[in-house]
């Protein structure tokens, strides 16, 4: 990253992980079951039939991993809080030892001088939950609520800022509309009530957050769409592909109001499920921040089958990460200035919450480190341009259970060998260490 290129004074540099993903001990200190739990067990569900059981084991590791990002000169670390440790059941009794964990986890972060910034709901609802219908049911998000106070009465006396949902979108989608992650249903356009329900518990636990002190943040995966033509079926197909993956889990947040969803045939109520006063509540006072979990845009055509409005086209002539994403960090900058020119003043600060690629099984991982270099230039450009950015949390720590993909995609600094649980760092640890250090010495001299 060149110097002119430099991020802000004050910019927070962090890593990020999820809790089903690493953490392993499922059956510990009364954690209850998880809808991801239950979906690992479907006949093959996920690849190989694996499962976060052990995961990287991170439960009873932590102190090691804790040490690994003091070895980086983390400013932050983001994580998820599993609710089916906090209340097993989804309802009823807190489990004080499900919160342990995290108290301990926290005093060891903030002894290490890192901030941690926990995720309420990164995608592991209690089972029980998803036995009365999960986020289909208009219920869930007031559980959530109860959820997010209970979590911020233990730890928020040390947790300044909190983020609700992560990645909204995708939960409802892989989860909901398409069956390929937990809870597995394949409602397609039924779901809608799954985004309306999500968005709610924000605003309820929102509201519980606030009114203890802390500050408000969403991760949402965000992407930049293109037109795959200047024909106007392609665009018009672009605009509705940017109204369900961007614009309907922000534009509520920010503007109070859901975007034009007439291209599904779905109107305002979106699907029956909202309700007075609740576009309110979802916005409340307005966000403390928002958190942007990018990782590729986005190129639409006009539709080829009946059911949606929108087909899915290649990006074409770039490189691909191993999963097959592809690769354009200039997305990253494209995308933080059309939000600033949908939001403007409504937009708040921005923290990338999500930002990595997996590569193959290697240490030598000059990939990974080309992609970062690439997309924190991007960023650095959109904070030249005037964009409020305030931190990068890259994806992730550690190689981790990759929901539907198993172990098979490996996104971590840090290789994890998974049958001994040996940790290595990979190249990419030592090159974002020796950055984040460069940045900060040339910060403290401007
Ligand atoms: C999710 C992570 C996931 C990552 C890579 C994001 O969608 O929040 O849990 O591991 O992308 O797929």
């Amino acid at each position: 990253m060149t110097d002119r290129h430099a991020l802000p004074a004050g910019f927070r540099w962090g890593v990020s992980t999820a809790a089903y993903q690493i953490e392993g001990a499922v059956e510990e200190d009364g954690r209850g079951r998880s809808v991801w739990d239950a979906f690992c067990e479907r006949p093959g569900a996920v690849k190989n039939g694996e499962s976060g059981r052990l995961a990287c084991d991170h439960f009873h590791r932590w102190g090691e991993d804790v040490e690994l990002m003091r070895g980086l000169g983390l400013d932050g670390y983001r994580f998820s809080i599993a609710w089916p440790r906090v209340r097993p059941a989804g309802r009823g009794p807190v489990n004080g030892a499900g919160l342990d964990f995290y108290d301990r986890l926290v005093d060891g972060l903030l002894a290490a001088g890192i901030t941690p910034l926990p995720t309420l709901f990164h995608w592991d609802l209690p089972q029980a939950l998803e036995e009365e219908g999960g986020w289909l049911q208009r219920d869930t998000a007031h559980r959530f609520g109860e959820f997010a106070a209970a979590a911020a009465d233990r730890l928020g006396d040390r947790l300044p800022a909190w983020i609700t949902l992560n990645e909204p979108f995708v939960h409802m989608v892989y989860g909901y509309a398409l069956g390929i992650h937990a809870p597995g249903r394949a409602l397609m356009l039924d779901a809608l009530p799954a985004a309306h329900h999500q968005l709610l518990g924000h605003g309820l636990a929102a509201a519980e957050l606030r009114a203890r002190g802390l500050d408000v943040l969403i991760a949402n995966n965000l992407t930049p769409v293109r037109a795959a033509s200047e024909a106007p079926e392609d665009v018009a197909a672009a605009e509705a592909y940017d109204a369900l993956h961007n614009r309907l889990f922000t534009d509520p947040l920010l503007l109070g109001r859901y975007p034009d969803l007439g291209a599904y045939g779905v109107g305002p109520d979106l699907c029956g499920s909202v309700r007075e006063g609740d576009l309110e509540l979802i916005a409340g006072p307005g966000l403390d921040g928002l958190g942007v979990n990018y990782y590729n845009p986005t190129r639409i055509a006009a539709p080829t089958d009946p059911g949606l409005p929108f087909a899915e086209a290649p990006v074409e002539g770039v490189p691909r990460t191993h999963f097959g994403w592809p690769v354009v960090p200039a997305g990253l900058h494209e995308l933080l200035l059309t939000l600033r020119d949908r939001y403007g003043h409504a937009l708040p600060p921005i923290t990338v919450t999500e930002n990595g690629c997996s590569t193959d099984d290697t240490l030598d991982d000059a990939f990974r480190i080309d992609y970062l270099a690439g997309h924190l230039d991007a960023l650095a450009r959109a904070a030249a341009d005037g964009i409020d950015v305030r931190g990068y949390y890259t994806w992730s720590l550690l190689d981790n259970f990759e929901w539907a993909e198993g172990y098979s995609q490996r996104f971590g600094l840090v290789h994890v060998d998974f049958e001994t649980q040996r940790r290595t760092p990979k190249a990419s640890y030592a090159w974002y260490r020796d950055l984040i250090a460069a940045q900060r010495a040339a910060a403290a001299t401007r």
